[in-house]
């Protein structure tokens, strides 16, 4: 290969990954950009103090000692986990809007935006909304 064939090589690959991850750029999110409404994070807040509440504290998933373990994390695998796992005596009991919206009251807890559009309950959807800090208290 001759030095301008692997200089074009390379220019090439660079350019490449420079356009994904401008592309990933225009459909990921963060928890910082208004990913949940207020609304929602109210159902989610009377979901949580009826079931959750009964073994967990309100400021046990807030801040950077829990939601810093999840940082670079689609809030997608948090959703996942909740689903399946939650309320640990009677795992999967909720509708998927319900666990939606009780991670939309926790990221309400952690002092994040609300926004114009509801966090969705879709695995898939979820996947674009990427975990980061700088996280409350
Ligand atoms: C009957 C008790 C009980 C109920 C009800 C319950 N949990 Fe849990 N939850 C636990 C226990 C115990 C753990 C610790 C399990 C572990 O991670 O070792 C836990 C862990 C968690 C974690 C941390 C998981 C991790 O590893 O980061 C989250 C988040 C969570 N629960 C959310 C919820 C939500 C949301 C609800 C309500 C829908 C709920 N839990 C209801 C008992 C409960």
């Amino acid at each position: 290969m001759t030095f301008l064939r692997a200089l074009s090589v390379m220019i090439l690959l660079f350019t490449a990954s420079a356009i994904h991850a401008i592309d990933q750029d225009a459909d990921s999110k963060t928890i910082h950009d208004g990913v949940y409404t207020e609304a929602q994070a109210a159902r989610g807040a009377r979901l949580w103090e009826n079931i959750c509440s009964e073994c967990h504290v309100d400021d046990e998933f807030v801040g950077e000692a829990y939601m810093g373990s999840w940082t670079n994390v689609p809030i997608s695998e948090l959703f996942d986990l909740i689903t399946v796992t939650m309320p640990e005596d009677n795992p999967g009991s909720l509708l998927d809007e319900e666990y939606a919206a009780v991670i939309a009251y926790v990221l309400s807890l952690n002092e994040l935006p609300a926004g114009e559009e509801e966090l969705p309950a879709v695995y898939e959807a979820l996947q674009q909304i990427v975990i980061q800090g700088p996280y409350s208290q």
